[in-house]
C-alpha cells in the first residue's frame, strides 16, 4: 500500500472545464517523484486538487493517503493527515506574523493526532524549533515576526515555504515551483531542505519545469506532464532527456515520442 495513491484522478475548475485528465501516481515514504512539464498543463491544479483546494473539484478518481480515502476531506483535514503543498504563488496573510501563523498550523495537526485533545506546543519549545529551522535554512529571524508573505520577495516567499514544510513535518510534501525565482544559494537551501525531510517518514512530490533543482534533490522517479496527464515515467535520466529535448516529443494521449 503506497502511502500517497492517486487513481485515475480528474479535476475540472469551477466552470467544468477539465484539467487533470486521468492520473494514476503512487508515492511511497523514502521516494522524490519529479513531475515536469510544460506551462499550462495541469500541474499546479493537480496540486491544488490533492490539497483540497474549493476552486478544485475532483470529478472522478479518487485520492488515497495511507490506504484511507480522502478524495472528500476538507483541506484542514487533509493537512492534519500529513499533506502539504509549497504553493508556486503563495499568498500574503496581512495581521498574521509567520510565528503564530506556524504555531496554530503545528497546534492544529497535533490536536488532530490527540484525537481532538487540545495539545498546544510548550512555547519555549516552539522558539527553539522555529530558530533552529529558520538557522538551518538561513531564513532571517526578523521575517517570523513579520506577516506572512506581506512584502516579501519571491526568494523570501519560497524559503518560508520551505521552512513551514521543516515545522509541520508532513508525511507527504509537494513542492510547486519552489526553486523557480531562486538564487544559486537559495536553491541549495531548499533543495538541502527536501532532503532532509525525504525519509521513512516522508514522500515527496517536486513539480519543476527545470533539470536546475534536481541537480541537488535527485529524483527517483520523473513523470511527465502533458496536457493534464502523465504521458512518461522514468528515472533521473528522463529529467535530462527533457532538459535537453523539450516537451515536444511528447504527444498528450500518452505514447512518448512520436
Ligand atoms: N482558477 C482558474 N481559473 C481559470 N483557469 C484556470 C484556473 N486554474 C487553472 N486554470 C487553467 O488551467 C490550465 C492549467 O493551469 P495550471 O496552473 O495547473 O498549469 P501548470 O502546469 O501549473 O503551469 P505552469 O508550469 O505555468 O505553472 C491553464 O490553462 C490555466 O489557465
Ligand atoms: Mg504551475
Amino acid at each position: 500500500m503506497a502511502l500517497l495513491e492517486l487513481r485515475n484522478l480528474h479535476v475540472a475548475l469551477e466552470d467544468g472545464t477539465e484539467i487533470v485528465k486521468g492520473v494514476d501516481l503512487a508515492v511511497n515514504t523514502d521516494e522524490i517523484h519529479a513531475i515536469m512539464g510544460p506551462n499550462g498543463s495541469g500541474k499546479s491544479t493537480l496540486a491544488y486538487a490533492l490539497m483540497g483546494h474549493p476552486g478544485y473539484q475532483i470529478t472522478d478518481g479518487q485520492i488515497l493517503l495511507d490506504g484511507q480515502d480522502v478524495t472528500e476531506l476538507g483541506a484542514d483535514e487533509r493537512a492534519q493527515r500529513g499533506l502539504f503543498l509549497a504553493f508556486q504563488y503563495p499568498h500574503a496573510i496581512p495581521g498574521v506574523t509567520v510565528a503564530s501563523f506556524l504555531r496554530t498550523a503545528i497546534n492544529a495537526i497535533r490536536k488532530a493526532r490527540a484525537d481532538g485533545e487540545d495539545d498546544p506546543i510548550p512555547v519555549p519549545e516552539f522558539r527553539k524549533q522555529l530558530m533552529g529551522a529558520m538557522d538551518e535554512l538561513k531564513v532571517p529571524r526578523e521575517l517570523a515576526q513579520r506577516y506572512i508573505n506581506d512584502g516579501f520577495s519571491g526568494g523570501e516567499k519560497k524559503r518560508v515555504e520551505i521552512l513551514q514544510m521543516a515545522m509541520l513535518q508532513p508525511r507527504i510534501a509537494v513542492l510547486d515551483e519552489t526553486d523557480s525565482g531562486l538564487d544559486i544559494d537559495a536553491l541549495k537551501i531548499v533543495a538541502a531542505g527536501v532532503r532532509k525531510l525525504a525519509g521513512p517518514e516522508t514522500g515527496t512530490v517536486v513539480i519543476t519545469h527545470y533539470q536546475r533543482i534536481l541537480n541537488y534533490v535527485e529524483p527517483d522517479y520523473v513523470h511527465v506532464f502533458v496536457n493534464g496527464g502523465i504521458v512518461e515515467e522514468g528515472g533521473p535520466e528522463l529529467a535530462h532527456k527533457l532538459e535537453a529535448e523539450g516537451y515536444e516529443g511528447f504527444s498528450p494521449n500518452g505514447g512518448g515520442e512520436s
